[in-house]
């Protein structure tokens, strides 16, 4: 396949075919070589590149930049100029136009990401919103081809666990269905009502100096939203009618599994005690040994898009443990083990964590080169 990709956006991997997103991995794998071996990747010297980010940002934020700097480009990173602010989406997007010859784009809302390339004649990159990470799901697809070897995808079982949103499970289950992967999602259907009824009465007196009673957390529900599960399986029957798709709050679906993800339970940006509801509904699903001996395959593989909280090491968690430890000193326990996965878990599988973070540069820059030609 020459450059078929040349000019496109990269907006979402359903916009796209297998072929075309094996294609886009078969470059990442290429690029890495060539990078591993020293050759000059300069191919773009003289186009520039801007990202545009309106979320915080580490290992997205550092692939395009590296990526664009190796492929020669001059780069760009704009987190607070007058977009969308004081100044329309359409003026700003005919003024990029004219300067880059790419956007890597991150914020909230995918509705507003589908308006901006409407006013961009340049390839348009989504670097994650509210409707997939797909930039995400080819590192981790590389990773696998990596483990695996490059044709071991198809027939393997993959879990998504814990916090899966409306953004997580979905886009690995995209990938999934486009891979001929099966793909498990394993999530709590816990009401809040019932998660906060489980607190102590102290726990539920701080969470409520927070969040006053009767309002409802942002993105309670973990159930991947009816639409997003349409799209899944119209991709599955058109692509893969072979392969399985599941969602469950039943653990007993990960016997099997060959691989998991999970996330963080997605609480960076409230304050500490905000998290409590939401810990004690994921707590079952937390990925450790225990989840791990479940499958019954002893090479399971974990992977975890960072950013982790798998011990207390860091000025939120140990905050949390500290508030809970006089009143449950069981909680404070289990915090500074890990939330989502234990540090005995995430370090055993570093290996492919970190080399998951590290296929974030090789799978942008395919992107990159693919859109540009
Ligand atoms: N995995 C991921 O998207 O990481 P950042 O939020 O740090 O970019």
């Amino acid at each position: 396949m020459t450059a078929p990709l040349k000019g496109r956006n990269f907006l979402a991997l359903e916009d796209f075919t297998p072929e075309e997103i094996n294609y886009l991995l078969d470059l990442a794998h290429e690029v890495k070589r060539e990078r591993y071996e020293g050759i000059d990747q300069r191919r773009y010297n003289g186009k520039n590149l801007l990202m545009l980010f309106e979320m915080g940002s580490t290992r997205t934020r550092c692939a395009f930049e590296t990526s664009g700097c190796d492929l020669g480009m001059g780069t760009t990173y704009l987190s607070n100029s007058h977009f969308g602010k004081k100044e329309t989406i359409k003026d700003s997007m005919r003024v990029f136009s004219g300067m880059y010859a790419a956007i890597a784009y991150r914020g909230p809302s995918h509705a507003q990401l589908l308006e901006m390339v409407k006013d961009c004649t340049i390839p348009v990159i989504n670097g994650y919103t509210n409707h997939q990470h797909p930039t995400q799901m080819l590192a981790d697809a590389m990773t696998l081809q990596e483990i695996w070897g490059r044709d071991g995808l198809a027939g393997k079982t993959f879990c998504f666990i814990g916090r899966g949103g409306e953004v997580n499970s979905f886009s690995y289950a995209v990938m999934c269905a486009m891979l001929g992967m099966n793909f498990v999602y394993v999530t709590s259907f816990m009401e809040f009502e019932e998660a906060l009824s489980k607190l102590t009465p102290s726990q539920r007196e701080m969470y409520h100096k927070y969040v006053p009673e009767g309002t409802m957390p942002n993105h309670w529900e973990s159930r991947m939203p009816a639409e997003k599960r349409a799209i899944v399986e119209a991709l599955y029957a058109k692509y893969h009618p072979e392969c399985s798709f599941i969602e469950t709050d039943d653990l007993d679906a990960v016997k099997g599994v060959d691989a998991f993800a999970t996330e963080n339970w997605g609480f960076f940006t409230d304050p500490a005690p905000a998290w409590l509801p939401g810990i004690v509904r994921f707590r079952p699903y937390q990925v450790n040994k225990e989840l791990l001996e479940r499958t019954g395959n002893p090479d399971v593989v974990v992977l975890h898009m960072l950013p982790a909280t798998h011990n207390c090491d860091h000025e939120a968690g140990k905050e949390l443990a500290d508030i809970v430890a006089p009143d449950d000193p069981e909680l404070a326990e289990f915090l500074h083990k890990g939330f989502e996965v234990t540090d005995e878990v995430f370090e055993q599988q570093a290996k492919h964590i970190f080399r998951e973070a590290e296929n974030r540069q090789h799978t942008i820059k395919a992107v990159l080169q693919a859109v540009l030609g």
